[in-house]
Formats: structure tokens, sequence, C-alpha cells
């Protein structure tokens, strides 16, 4: 049974009745504009519990959110399988389906950047405050580990400016049509 086969099921033919109580408070309805009530489940937040298999669905249903599409910058299975090896994994799940991502990498001897090389929610997930709650506990961990800062690379028309801007990153420098943007976790930082 495939992943989006799995999430009809969430959405469609669960009733909270049908559920344990446990289970039901993971399950809300969301109003849809004009439409239909939909159920979906409340994303539950882990770190580093995803395989490669999880981050390579979550990545092809994502991919082509990304702008420019992921698969033009990266192979996604490549990509996958290096995120799992090495990067620090911030993730929301709906059950067993990786519904969002964050991952950094954090292993410079001088704590001076981690960096984030992912960030992604799969589109029937956007705008519930996923991506926010991934980068403030991706935030908070660097933040423990004594980095000074957090530091990410974002295409000036990337609809995730809006996320980063509001996670309080500010632009350091350009390079075309990719900015670096940077978040100070010293105590002192503006951020
Ligand atoms: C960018 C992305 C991760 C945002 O995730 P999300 O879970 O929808 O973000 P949130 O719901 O936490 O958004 C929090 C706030 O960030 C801002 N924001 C998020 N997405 C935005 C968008 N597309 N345009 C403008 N502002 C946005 C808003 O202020 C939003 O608050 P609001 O919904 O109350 O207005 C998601 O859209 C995505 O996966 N995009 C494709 C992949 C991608 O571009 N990744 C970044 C590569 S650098």
């Amino acid at each position: 049974m495939g992943f989006r086969h799995a999430m009809l099921s969430a959405r469609l033919h669960l009733r909270r009745g049908d559920l344990p109580p446990l289970q039901r408070q993971r399950i809300r309805s969301l109003g849809l504009r004009g439409g239909p009530a939909r159920t979906v489940m409340e994303p539950r937040y882990d770190r580093n519990r995803s395989r490669v298999a999880d981050v390579h669905a979550h990545l092809l249903l994502c991919e082509g959110s990304f702008s420019p599409p992921l698969g033009d910058r990266v192979s996604i299975d490549d990509y996958a399988a290096k995120l799992v090896a090495r990067a620090g994994r911030f993730e929301a799940w709906a059950g067993s389906d990786l519904i969002g991502l964050v991952a950094i990498y954090c292993n410079a001897p001088d704590r001076q950047d981690a960096f984030v090389t992912n960030v992604s929610v799969v589109p029937h997930r956007v705008r519930e405050g996923i991506g926010l709650r991934l980068l403030g506990d991706a935030t908070t961990y660097v933040r423990s580990l004594a980095f000074r800062r957090l530091v990410l690379s974002v295409d000036r028309s990337a609809g995730a400016l809006g996320l980063y801007h509001r996670s309080g990153f500010q632009a350091e420098a350009s390079d075309g049509e990719t900015m670096r943007m940077v978040l100070g976790l010293s105590k002192d930082a503006a951020s």
C-alpha cells in the first residue's frame, strides 16, 4: 500500500469514534475554505528516527515544490542516503509517514556555523506550522551544542524565505539567485 493511499485513508476513512482515545487526540479536523472539513493526523515530532526509505519517499513528494526542483540539483537517491548518514534530522510524522524534515550539518570543529541542508514539508501539509516548529527544534539543538550561527542558502524566489524571516534569519550575502541567510545563536545575537 502506497504513501498516497495511506494518506487518503487517514483523511477520508478515519472517524474519531473508531479510534482508541490516545489516537483520537492525534486526529483533528481542518476546515477547508468553502469545502468539506478534512481529517488529518496531528504531527508527532521526533529526531533521527527516519531511515533512507522514509527520507527518499518524503523528498520525492516534496521535490517539485523546491525552487528550482530538487531533482535538478541533486540525485534524490544519493541525497537521501547522505542525509541519513551525516545530517541531524528533525522530523514530523503522521503515523509512519515522514511529512516534514529539517536536516542540519553540525560537524564544524570550531562550532562557528551549523548548516541547514534541507527544509521540506509535504505539499498537503504546508501552512500548518510544521516547518516553523522543525526549524525551532533544530535551532534549540544547535544552540545547545554551543554553535554561534545557523546558516542556510535559499533561492531568492523561494516561498521558504517567508519561513526563514519568520524564524529570525537575516540575509548575509547573495550570489546570483542564491541568498545566504544567517541566524545568530549567541546570547547577544539579534535573533
Ligand atoms: C517552505 C516550507 C518548508 C514551509 O513549511 P510550512 O510547514 O508550510 O511552514 P509553516 O506552516 O511553519 O509556516 C510558518 C510561517 O512561515 C511563512 N511561510 C511559510 N511558507 C511560506 C510561503 N510559501 N510563502 C510565504 N511565507 C511562508 C509564513 O509566515 C508562515 O506563517 P503563516 O502560515 O501563519 O502565514 C514548505 O513550503 C516546503 O516544503 N516548500 C518546498 C521545499 C522548499 O522550498 N524548501 C526550502 C528550500 S531552501
